[in-house]
């Protein structure tokens, strides 16, 4: 990775840092954010060579009060990244299910922006934690934004999405230590089970990725696809690696965080800047409206799967990686996803965390980012006019000129709907709270350690859960055995005999 920049030597600078020989090296004279042309870069006004400063050198203020300024609240899940541009391409004919722009015709490729992501640590936390992974995918079609919005793992820990912030602070910083803490982490996950299939796969092979391009990407909710005549079908999305999956060891993991804390960064720049662009091959799993009613699990509970032998993966297209970002800030962190940008012929589910997401992804980012951000270049469909009455507020660069700020109007700008709602659907049932945590929270975990794992990756993954749940107390840990042993009555033996091994 190298600055966009001519070679030049010391001899080409004068005492303040200026270049001297400007033609030559075709630059542009240093400015102040306001363009005026800054003197000297290396030296603040005084008076006299030991100072005091004076309060009217612009330069100095303009530098200091910007530098002052430079971070933004970080985000509050999924804070440490990376990202690239590229492009999916579809494949298959799926127009059946959906009349999605994406999926218009086959060989139709729509520009693209994914941002990957560890999920509890800082923004300059070790990529190689044992975390999920965020996959986060931005189509920029003719028909706005598309972000779908992904993890590395099929399902989540929590079902109701009044629990995702509780959940969220178990997995940082105990208020008054600041350190992390395993009594939170396992107290809580324990009193939940609907995480034990979760956390099975966060404490498998997979919960360290080897990078960010050999593991998959997967939507988690179920979603609705609706095609051109108005039928409507629930949906899964699925990214599958084309790399192929590979995972750190654990020691491997613990000593990158050492030695190479933005392992995963680099790697996915580093492949894109020589020309090996990673791929992800798209698929989806289609449901009926009528055969969810009977599907043996709930289709809108994000802690479980649609088994692929009851719903096969039909193959969809390609996403490429091709461009790195030229600037981290402007594209990668700045960017901003959302499960609720969605556009037509793709909807939301009755799907409860799906429907708390919906509101939390805007909300957050007008206070990361302020309430203009979907101005910012990457997250503005290049395609589409942004036409309405919406005006103001801080940071706005675009702000329709003398277009009319109210609607209806006589005065023109924006003055047609189209029909791109959201297809009706009923709904006739009973408001209230409803308790979900005891809705079956065992039988796919328990098709994960028996079927999907073989003897050796479940004796690794009873390993790396001792070696967490030894950190917690004593009724903690036997709670989170209780519930790994209604997964499996052995497996729940095995790891409290490892606890109290690896305690002894
Ligand atoms: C109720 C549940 C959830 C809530 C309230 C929630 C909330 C949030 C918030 C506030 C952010 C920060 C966004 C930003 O600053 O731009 C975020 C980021 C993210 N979330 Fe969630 N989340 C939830 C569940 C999930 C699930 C189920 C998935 C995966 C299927 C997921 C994947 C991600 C990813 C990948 C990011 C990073 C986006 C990026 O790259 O900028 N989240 N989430």
């Amino acid at each position: 990775m190298q600055f966009v920049f001519n070679d030049t030597t010391a001899d080409d600078f004068d005492s303040c840092g200026s270049i001297l020989r400007m033609s030559t090296f075709n630059v542009t004279p240093i400015t102040t954010g306001y363009g005026f042309p800054v003197t000297c870069k290396t030296a603040s006004l005084t008076a006299g060579p030991r100072g005091p400063m004076l309060l009217q050198d612009a330069i100095f203020l303009d530098e200091i009060t910007h530098f002052d300024r430079e971070r933004i609240p970080e985000r509050v899940v999924h804070a440490k990244g990376g990202g690239a541009f590229g492009y999916f391409e579809c494949l298959y004919d799926i127009t059946n299910f959906t009349k999605a722009v994406v999926f218009s015709e086959i060989g139709k490729k729509t520009e693209v922006f994914v941002r990957f992501s560890t999920v509890g640590g800082e923004s300059g936390s070790a990529d190689t934690v044992r975390d999920p992974r965020g996959f986060s995918i931005k189509f920029y079609t003719e028909q706005g934004i598309w972000d779908l919005v992904c993890n590395d793992t099929p399902v989540f820990f929590i079902r109701d999405p009044m629990l995702f912030p509780s959940f969220i602070h178990t997995q940082k910083r105990n208020p008054i230590t600041h350190l992390k803490d395993m009594d939170m982490f396992w107290d809580f996950l324990s009193l939940r089970p609907e995480s034990t299939y979760q956390v099975l796969i966060l404490f498998s092979d997979k919960g360290i990725p080897d990078g960010f391009r050999f593991m998959d990407g997967f939507g988690g909710h179920t979603f609705k696809l609706v095609n051109a005549v108005g039928e409507a079908f629930w949906c899964k999305f699925h990214f599958k690696s084309d790399q192929g999956i590979r995972n750190l060891t654990v020691e491997e993991a613990e000593r990158l965080a050492g030695t190479d804390p933005d392992y995963s960064i680099r790697d996915l720049y580093n492949a894109i800047d020589a020309g090996d662009y990673p791929k992800w091959t798209m698929y989806i799993q289609v449901m009926t409206l009528e055969e969810a009613k009977s599907y043996r699990w709930n289709v809108f509970d994000v802690t479980k799967i649609w088994l692929e032998t009851d719903y096969p993966l039909i193959p969809v297209g390609r996403l490429v990686l091709d461009r790195n970002p030229t600037n981290y800030f402007r594209q990668v962190e700045q960017a901003a996803f959302a499960p609720s940008r969605m556009i037509p012929g793709v909807e939301p589910s009755p799907d409860k965390m799906l429907q708390g997401r919906l509101f939390s992804y805007g909300d957050t980012q007008r206070h990361r980012l302020g309430p203009n951000f979907l101005q910012l270049s990457v997250n503005k469909p290049p395609d589409v006019t942004i036409m309405n009455q919406q005006r103001d507020g801080k940071m706005n660069y675009y702000n329709q000129d003398g277009a009319p700020n109210y609607f209806p109007n006589s005065f023109g700008g924006s003055q047609q709907c189209v029909n791109t709602d959201t297809t009706p659907f009923e709904i006739n049932d009973t408001v209230d709270r409803y308790e979900s945590g005891d809705e079956d929270n065992f039988s796919q975990a328990r098709i994960f350690y028996l079927n999907e794992l073989d003897g050796a990756q479940r004796g690794r993954l009873i390993d790396n859960l001792a070696n967490s749940l030894k950190n917690a107390k004593e009724f903690i840990w036997k709670r989170a055995v209780n519930n790994f042993a209604q997964v499996d009555r052995e497996m729940g033996k095995i790891l409290e005999n490892k606890i109290r091994e690896l305690l002894a």
